[in-house]
């Protein structure tokens, strides 16, 4: 099939190469021509694995072309994705203005176009958004009813950063929100080569799907992470408490994983708009309030461990291993490493930074901390050291030649501590050092 994506981030661009990879011709839109440019050249805008090599191969076959034209771009093709950014406001509402602007210009575009042409929302979108704000702009601006002159659909994305493309090809499920027959086959034969189940929901619920997932996911690791403080207390480890309550396959062990807190572009964002949506209905949502709070407390509970443990972290230099809000991305949305290097500053530490990828991100957001590339520069620099990011190059530090440091926190449960006899070590979750 020939399908035309608007809006080349994680999800337009992942979306696209595994559509791509499974047959179909794909016209990738974004109205930054930089970007396109790098994506012509066969270069990904972003750090993912796989995501490179399989740009390469689509763009050399042709499998994948690039436009600025999105009315060209949606009349040369049967479907349009639409895979625009979805930012939060700063009361956390959804900010809906890409996706106003997108609806608007393709409503413009199919006005004229011969054919049913299926229009899927595909970004995270507050229910409703599919039915109402997308459905009467297009129906507004096109002159057409949707059903008719042309197929709306909202078919949410589950991928994860630094696993979007396995994700991609291999979801656990494909969800298709829309109320009409015709639709629902054109999109379930476009995803029958991925061999998942599909769902077939109105779109509203495939929205309200999406955000359910990652809001009892964060809870997931909110709720680890309370256990996590009361098991240090206890003098007891969480990640052995987590392993034998995850053995209960009504839980299942996945996101039990207690650390410094979740980040990344979806888990806060989500989380607030979904409480954000309640607050308007007048509802009160006290579990998902409880999950922010948590996540916010993890990474100064850490800084405050470290101050009290090694009597003070004033004039200490202290080095930051993973800027990136979890390993094999470059992307530093709501990690939990800038308010650890925010709370060490405040504290009166010398503080600097490392990552394989995300530096450069991360500058931007702490232009005046040092920063080191070469990582074992930066631990012979140190006195103290929080890991941040479960990077498997982290895993691999020497540390018997390293016992110049004090002492190692690990908020990401990343070090074999067998392999650090000489330094002292706390990770979360376990009991509380007496150094
Ligand atoms: C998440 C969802 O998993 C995905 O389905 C959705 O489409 C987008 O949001 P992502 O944010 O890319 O994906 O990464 P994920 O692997 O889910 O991790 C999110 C954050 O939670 C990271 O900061 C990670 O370190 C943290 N996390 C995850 C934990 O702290 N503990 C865990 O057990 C799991």
């Amino acid at each position: 099939m020939k399908v035309s994506i608007i809006g080349c981030g994680y999800v337009g661009l992942t979306t696209g190469l595994a559509l791509a990879e499974l047959g179909n011709e794909i016209i990738l839109v974004d109205v930054i021509p930089e970007k396109l440019k790098v994506i012509e050249q066969g270069r990904s805008p972003f750090y993912e694995p796989d995501v490179d090599e399989m740009i390469s191969k689509h763009i050399s076959s042709r499998a994948i072309t690039t436009s600025m034209d999105l009315k060209e771009a949606v009349n040369s093709t049967e479907i349009t994705f639409i895979t625009v950014g979805t930012p939060s406001r700063e009361d956390g509402s959804m900010d809906d203005t890409y996706i106003r602007s997108a609806s608007g210009n393709i409503g413009e575009a199919i006005k004229d176009k011969e054919g049913f042409h299926v229009i899927v929302m595909k970004s995270t979108v507050v229910p409703g958004t599919t039915d109402i704000t997308i459905r009467s702009t297009i129906d507004e601006v096109s002159g057409l009813g949707s059903g008719e002159g042309y197929g709306l659909a909202m078919c949410p994305e589950f991928l994860r950063e630094g696993a979007a493309m396995y994700d991609s090809l291999n979801p656990d499920r494909v969800v298709i929100g829309t109320h009409e027959d015709r639709t629902f086959e054109i999109l379930s034969k476009l995803f029958e080569p991925l061999n998942s189940d599909i769902l077939r929901t109105s779109p509203t619920s495939a929205e309200m799907i999406k955000y359910t997932s990652n809001s009892l996911l964060a809870t997931k690791i909110s709720f680890a992470n309370e256990i996590s403080r009361i098991c240090e207390e206890v003098g007891v480890d969480v990640y052995e408490i987590m392993k034998g309550v995850g053995m209960d396959s009504r839980i299942s062990p996945q996101f039990l994983r207690a650390g410094v807190g979740f980040g990344g572009s979806c888990f806060p964002k989500d989380v607030s708009a979904l409480m954000h949506i309640a607050k308007e209905m007048g509802l009160k949502t006290p579990i998902l309030d409880g999950v922010m709070e948590n996540n916010d407390i993890q990474p100064y509970h850490l800084v405050d461990i470290a101050d009290r443990s090694i009597g003070g972290i004033k004039g200490k230099k202290a080095l930051i291993l993973g800027l990136a809000f979890k390993p094999d991305t470059d992307d530093i949305r709501s990690t939990r490493s800038l308010p650890v290097v925010m709370n060490l500053l405040e504290k009166g530490a010398i503080v600097a930074g490392h990552d394989p990828k995300a530096i450069d991100n991360f500058r931007s957001e702490a232009p005046d901390i040092e920063y080191f590339e070469d990582m074992n520069m930066g631990v012979d620099w140190a006195d103290i050291i929080f890991l941040m990011t479960e990077w498997t190059e982290y895993k691999e530090i020497d540390w018997s030649t390293k016992d110049h440091v004090e002492a190692i926190f690990d908020g990401r449960r990343t070090i074999d501590t067998s392999k650090i006899e000489d330094i002292n070590y706390w990770s979360m979750g376990r009991v509380l050092p007496d150094w």
